[in-house]
């Protein structure tokens, strides 16, 4: 029995006639960018992270970027950033203008090290941004004492961990804002691109529902440098019929986990959580005793597998010009070697699962 890393159809499947219907409502109110649907989500997603906002907006990079600029952030100011996350994190610091500032992840938890970040910190430190990684949330307490110690902002780049909770309240409330990616693989996926920024002030949603939609409250009145970053009414509806299931997808992504982890490999190292969190698990990540040798065994066995991410930011060719170089972020560059992610998706099947555990147990 082949066992795919991860299978997108059977969730659509599950789902059909309520997503039909929902396409036909846009389709009927041709509320196709922005509008009622796309309002109806960003209350709906409010009250899930409970926060005093969210915006939806055109996907998760762009989300980093607005929540960055309706903050000020711009040239000359530097926000620290895991070393260790996708790509994107550090694209929405770049796009402002502001420099993305790598810190090393602790071994265990793979999330950045509250130690490291403090350590960057400059005059022209602006903000803190941790990612909750492969669903699994950051150390919260300590990068918030870090930010209110030295006057700074914490965001949180929630792309992966919608639903997770630390110290029983969802990831995504901690920050001045957070933001979150609904690419179609992720926990909660749209049907397209799509992404959220959520926060605590009110009026950095008004800034960042301004700047989404070319700068402008009242049509044709520009009061600064906009973009088009709209949601689009069909995502929206996708993702409102979505949201209810979430938090039983991600009590199944759990089981998933505990299994995994309980097949009691000691050849197989986990993503250690933080004390008081509870992950959402979008990825599930091992780092084997021997990766050429897991991966084969995998291979003969017919395990999907996916790589999480196999080049940390600071070594990206794109990143050059920061000057990093091999040896600068051990932690992460462990990882990125030696990380391979197992099948993870809600709707494996029970045999499916039995049978990646028994493969781990065999390795
Ligand atoms: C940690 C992280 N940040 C940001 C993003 C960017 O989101 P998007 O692909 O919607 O632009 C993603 C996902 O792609 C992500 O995993």
């Amino acid at each position: 029995m082949k066992v795919p890393f991860f299978d997108l159809k059977r969730q659509y499947n599950t789902l059909k006639d309520d997503v039909w219907q929902s396409i036909q409502e846009v389709m009927e109110n041709t509320a196709f960018s922005g509008g009622p649907f796309v309002q109806k989500l960003e209350q709906e997603l409010a009250d899930f992270n409970e926060t005093q906002f969210a915006v939806g907006v055109n996907n998760g990079t762009n989300a980093i970027q607005l929540a960055l600029l309706a903050l000020g952030i711009g040239p000359g100011d530097e926000v620290i950033i895991p070393a260790n996350t996708f790509i994107a994190t550090a694209w929405g610091v770049s796009y402002v203008g502001a420099t993305p500032v790598f810190a090393d992840c602790d071994p265990h938890t793979w999330n950045i090290d509250p130690a490291e970040a403090e350590s960057k910190i400059t005059p022209q430190t602006k903000a803190i941004m941790g990612v909750h990684l492969y669903g699994q949330p950051f150390n919260v307490k300590a990068l918030k004492q870090i930010c209110d110690k030295h006057n700074l902002h914490l965001l949180e780049d929630n792309a992966q961990a919608m639903g997770a909770t630390y110290e029983g309240k969802r990831v995504g409330q901690f920050g001045t804002m957070s933001t979150t990616s609904f690419y179609p693989g992720k926990n909660l996926g749209a049907y397209g691109e799509g992404g959220a920024v959520f926060g605590q002030f009110k009026e950095h949603g008004e800034t960042i529902q301004m700047l989404k939609n070319h700068g402008s409250k009242e049509r044709y009145h520009h009061e600064v440098l906009g973009f088009n970053m709209r949601m689009e009414g069909l995502q929206a509806a996708v993702l409102s019929v979505k949201l209810p299931h979430l938090i039983n997808w991600n009590n199944r992504r759990r089981e998933i986990a505990q299994a995994y982890h309980e097949a009691g490999n000691p050849k197989l190292q986990f993503q250690r959580p933080e004390p008081g969190a509870e992950s959402v698990y979008h990825l599930a990540v091992v780092i084997p005793s021997d990766k050429k040798a897991f991966l084969a065994h995998l291979d003969a066995e017919g395990v999907g597998y996916a790589f999480h991410y196999p080049i940390p930011c600071h070594l990206q060719q794109a990143y050059a010009h920061l000057g990093h170089k091999v040896g600068d972020f051990p932690h992460s560059e462990y990882l990125a070697s030696n990380c391979v992610s197992l099948p993870m998706f809600p709707e494996m099947t029970d045999e499916e699962l039995s049978r990646v555990v028994e493969v781990l147990k065999k390795f």
